[in-house]
């Protein structure tokens, strides 16, 4: 019974930050953060909250699929920023939607957030307890960035993506996924972000931001990515020539140019969203797939590539035939 993505929808916030804007803010420029990521502007949250984005996103998603609130089953929120501890983003989604007959949680996988939910979604609906999901991948990261640290704060951006997911008993959607964790190397992205409040407890009441180790960072993806995608579009029989579209989690342009290279697949075959929204963790894959569904790039058949990476460390990949 496949188990496939029928609509897609993406919100940004209104507020565009371009490197120029940045380089007046600290001491940076738009020629070293654009050369060494391809990144030139991203969208910034200021009254946008990662529910409020989510549900638009989701709003926009079930209008594309065709469905309405009353047919969603499940909403699975991946996300780092959700805008409380509780109640979960998804449960915000939920109300805001009005999906009362949906059960709502969400994942933490950074930016594999989406790619998890989807996996998750996958698992619920092939057991046939669930017909049709909703899953989002959303984040308002402005929040949590060290804006002292210009090597981190300057690449990333806020946003949200989500998809509408049916098992319809027919051949296709999701062909093969691969999915894993590496805890040990957990550090080199970490945002503890959180104070202890127990009043028996002497501990710091300061909040620590995004602390990211770049290259360590780099070196995970340029390695993990391929060797993931590479598993999976064998667990498909397929091979990389025969995928149309590899849509990779939005981090850095060379990147996607690294992984390119090592799986010898031309790199006009990885469409590119970073360049005007930065790196938006868990929203990033399914922004990205929203523009390319809304620009007519997805046709019936086609097969596409999916994959996240990002803290945890986490890393997921997915093969689709659309
Ligand atoms: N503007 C100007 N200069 C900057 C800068 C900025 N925004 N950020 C760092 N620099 C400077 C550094 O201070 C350093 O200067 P120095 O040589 O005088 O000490 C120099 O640029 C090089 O810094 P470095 O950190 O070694 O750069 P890099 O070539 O490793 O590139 C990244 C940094 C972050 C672009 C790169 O490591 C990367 O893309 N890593 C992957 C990160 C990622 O994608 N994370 C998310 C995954 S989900």
């Amino acid at each position: 019974m496949g188990t496939r993505i029928i609509g897609t929808g993406s919100c940004l916030p209104e507020t565009v930050v371009t490197n120029d804007d940045l380089a007046k803010i600290m001491d940076t420029s738009d020629e070293w953060i654009s050369t060494r990521t391809g990144i030139r502007e991203r969208h910034l949250a200021k009254d946008e909250t990662t529910a409020g984005m989510s549900a638009e996103a989701a709003r926009r998603a079930m209008e594309n699929a065709g469905v309405t609130a009353q047919e969603i089953d499940l909403i699975i929120v991946g996300t780092v920023t959700a805008d409380q501890v509780t109640p979960a983003c998804a449960c915000e989604v939920q109300a805001e939607i009005g999906a009362d007959h949906a059960v709502a949680f969400d994942i933490n996988a950074a930016c594999s957030g989406f790619m998890f939910a989807l996996h998750i979604a996958h698992a619920y609906l092939q057991t046939g307890v669930y017909r049709t999901a909703l899953i989002i991948g959303a984040e308002t990261l402005s929040k949590i960035m060290d804006w002292s640290d210009r090597s981190t704060c300057v690449l990333f951006g806020d946003g949200a993506g989500a998809a509408v997911v049916r098992a319809d008993g027919q051949p296709g959607g999701l062909l093969a996924f691969d999915q894993g964790t590496d805890g040990v190397k957990g550090r080199v992205l970490s945002c503890p972000n959180r104070s202890n409040n127990n009043p028996l407890v002497e501990t710091s009441r300061e909040l620590k931001y995004v602390h990211m180790d770049g290259q360590e960072v780099y070196k995970f993806a340029v390695t993990q990515v391929p060797a993931s995608l590479q598993k999976t579009v064998e667990a498909a029989h397929l091979a990389m020539e025969d995928i149309d579209f590899y849509a990779l989690h939005q981090a850095n342009i060379r990147i996607l140019q690294a992984v390119a290279k090592r799986l010898k697949v031309p790199e006009d075959r990885f469409p590119v969203s970073l360049d005007h929204c930065g790196n938006i963790s868990a929203a990033s894959v399914p922004i990205l797939l929203d523009e390319m569904n809304r620009k007519g790039l997805l046709k019936p058949g086609m097969k596409i590539a999916l994959a996240g990476f990002g803290g945890g460390l986490t890393w997921a990949s997915a093969v689709l035939e659309w």
